[in-house]
């Protein structure tokens, strides 16, 4: 069975992890986050770089992975060339989905919701370079979502005017034409999406890039993994304070 090692700041990689599990639900789990650094979209490049590596490095010590999958855009945008120079096996990024979201828009006004850190990546510069042509693209880095998202998650209160403020940029109405599509470029993001559905203003397409990246992690693994594998979860601040999120979504801790 393949083991497969699935990676974010916090719970916003369960978002891949699920779409990923519901493919090859045969193969062996590690769910790994460094929710002792989140939110990682505040942190600087060398911070972010060093600490990824050394956190995948210790867990894959004792957890042989065929596979990582870095389930988080504010990671993947920086750090996978120094990844795939660590290690020989599949590394499979989660880099905003731009490319998808400017092939589906019919306005011609796409939005990217993002943290900081990802927003201001030359990476998502890039993409909007080589695959948005001729689309207006709005960056829209929100400081707090992906806390919001983590503390909705854990069943505490989160009000319907936190989550407003922070979508509001994504929406730009521009010569008779409104943003039709936004790409949740944070793997925490589709954690609210019943919630971002009901406060936009409008009604939009949300881009979650989950079940692409699911299907690329079974495309280069290049197998079928049958039956029914287990999953682990490790949080490099302690598995207490993430119990009961991971329990009611049917994981196990190491
Ligand atoms: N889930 C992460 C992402 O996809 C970021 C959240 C954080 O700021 O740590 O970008």
């Amino acid at each position: 069975m393949p083991r497969i090692l699935v990676f974010d700041s916090g719970l916003g990689g369960l978002t891949v992890f699920r779409a990923i599990r519901q493919l090859l639900p045969g193969a062996d789990y590690l769910y790994l986050a460094d929710d002792a650094r989140f939110p990682y979209g505040a942190l600087g490049p060398e911070e972010l770089i060093s600490g990824v590596l050394d956190v995948i490095g210790d867990a894959t010590r004792d957890f042989a992975a065929d596979c990582i999958v870095i389930a988080c855009n504010t990671a993947s945008t920086l750090v996978l060339p120094a990844l795939r120079a660590a290690y020989s096996i599949p590394i499979v990024g989660t880099v905003p989905a731009i490319k998808p979201a400017a092939a589906a828009t019919r306005s011609g006004l796409i939005s990217v919701l993002a943290t900081p850190g990802t927003v201001s990546r030359d990476y998502t510069a890039e993409l909007i370079r080589d695959f948005a042509q001729g689309v207006k693209v709005t960056l829209v880095g929100s400081k707090a979502l992906a806390g919001l998202a983590e503390r909705a998650l854990r069943g505490e209160m989160v009000s319907d005017d936190a989550i407003r403020a922070e979508i509001a940029p994504c929406f730009v109405e521009c010569e008779g034409r409104r943003t039709d599509t936004v790409v949740l470029a944070c793997t925490h993001y589709p954690l609210l999406l019943d919630r971002l559905r009901a406060l936009a203003p409008w009604t939009v397409e949300w881009i979650d890039p989950a079940p692409a990246i699911a299907r690329r992690v079974k495309q280069v693994l290049g197998l079928e993994a049958k039956g029914r594998g287990t999953v682990r979860a490790r949080f490099t601040a302690g598995a207490i304070r993430n119990s009961d999120v991971i329990e009611s979504l049917g994981l196990q801790f190491d």
